[in-house]
């Protein structure tokens, strides 16, 4: 028998009183006798098994192009603004340009930055190490993947910081607080725009070994990415590839943090780099929930859910779940691959474009933040960023460690 979604008997759960540690905590304890439950805006999924298969099956859409009317922002601009991305891009759509730009995110043009990677994590290590202390989170999280997404793009040094602004204001769009930042966000994806056309204009006349003119040469089948999905692609990198990255860093040492032993492993065994970061991002991921919408009814597991029905696949949730990754709660480097891979970076047609790119940043900085920062300790209190964030991380990270 199937029963209506909104008339199934599940738990309810009100994100509005707790932290998001907290919040991590009382939803970790429902999702051991549950699967689902009823939010304020959607439906948290908890199991990794019943994430997996909703974000794998094509009739659940992407939430990315919904979500503001979702939370209720009422505002008329935001419609005459709506442009596809490859994040809402479904179907056919979605297929072709994932086609058209994946050869230019592959594991070998990600390897192709790791000394650059490590050049910028030991600069700005110098400018800290002596001292033996530092709030790492501002100092060496925040500007960490700047150079790099610029060094990527083939943006002029001389743009750094203006583009460290953008993407933060940018993504402010996907925050629960975003009604109130729209004239932010507004002139930031303005600005964002005019400074991308005038990237690929440069690109288009003097090529170079970098990803836009890698873009612009993309081609399959005498089909090509055409201005606006340039433009488009050329953003979501500079979105996705920021914001994201300084958080992790930040998430995955403020755990280090907690797990001297851990750390000090690291420190001695570099190679342990790439179990490293799949463990932490497993453990603490930045991204820890996604949003699908039903774009047609759907049945699933006994239950209708209506066309249009959103549910919030709870990637951090799935993470812990003990029937994939065995004994969860333990956080441990030497974790042999279960052959069910991490949800921090999503599954099915949407799973993380960047995430060759994005496993390199950290395979490359954290190792050598163990070797530099011995005995690194909390100095004082972490500030978290608000639980109504996107992407989760550390606002403050105070450390002490041994100066050198
Ligand atoms: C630790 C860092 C990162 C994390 C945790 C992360 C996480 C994610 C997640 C969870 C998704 C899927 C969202 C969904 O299914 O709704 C995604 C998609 C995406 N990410 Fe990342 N990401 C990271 C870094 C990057 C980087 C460095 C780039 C760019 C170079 C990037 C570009 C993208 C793009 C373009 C998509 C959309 C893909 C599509 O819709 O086909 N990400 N990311």
């Amino acid at each position: 028998m199937t029963t209506l979604v909104t008339e199934a008997d599940m738990p309810t759960v009100d994100f509005a009183f707790a932290d998001a540690h907290e919040q991590r905590a009382q939803l970790e304890l429902l999702s051991k006798e549950n699967w689902i439950a009823r939010g304020p805006f959607a439906y948290p999924i908890f199991t990794y098994e019943d994430c997996v298969a909703i974000l794998r099956d094509k009739r659940w859409h992407s939430a990315a192009s919904v979500l503001a009317e979702v939370m209720g922002i009422q505002d008329e601009r935001l419609a005459s603004r709506r442009r596809e991305s490859i994040l809402s891009a479904e179907g056919d759509v979605h297929t072709r340009l994932r086609r058209l730009v994946a050869p230019s995110f592959s594991p070998r043009a990600a390897d192709r930055l790791r000394p650059f990677m490590r050049e910028v994590i030991n600069g700005l290590l110098d400018a800290v190490t002596p001292s033996g202390r530092c709030d790492l989170a501002t100092d060496v999280c925040d500007p960490y993947p700047i150079p790099i997404i610029c060094e990527l793009l083939g943006a002029p040094k001389k743009d750094w910081e203006l583009f460290s602004v953008w993407a933060e204001d940018v993504l402010r769009i996907f925050n629960a607080t975003a009604a109130e930042e729209l004239d932010v966000i507004f002139k930031a994806q303005d600005e964002l725009e005019a400074y991308t056309l005038q990237l690929i204009a440069d690109r288009r006349n003097s090529p170079a070994d970098d990803l836009i003119t890698s873009l612009i040469a993309a081609e399959e089948a005498g089909d090509k990415l055409s201005e606006e999905e340039l433009v488009m692609m050329v953003q979501a990198v500079i979105v996705g590839g920021t914001d994201t990255t300084r958080n992790q860093l930040g998430c995955s040492v403020a755990l280090f943090a907690e797990h001297p032993d851990q750390w000090a492993l690291l420190a001695e065994c570099p190679e342990l780099a790439p179990k490293a970061v799949e463990e932490t991002m497993r453990y603490f991921g930045a991204v820890r929930s996604t949003g699908r919408f039903a774009s047609e009814d759907i049945e699933y597991k006994g239950m209708l859910f209506p066309k249009g029905t959103l549910v919030t696949p709870a990637l951090a949730i799935a993470n812990r779940d003990d029937s994939v990754f065995p004994d969860a709660t333990t956080f441990d480097i030497t974790r042999e691959p279960s052959g069910q891979p991490q949800m921090t970076f999503g599954s099915g047609i949407h799973y993380c474009l960047g995430a060759a790119l994005a496993r390199a940043e950290q395979q490359e900085a954290l190792p050598i933040l163990a070797r530099r920062l011995r005995n690194m300790k909390i100095d004082g209190e972490i500030t978290w960023k608000p639980s109504t964030v996107a992407i989760y991380g550390p606002e403050n990270l105070p450390l002490t460690f041994d100066p050198s």
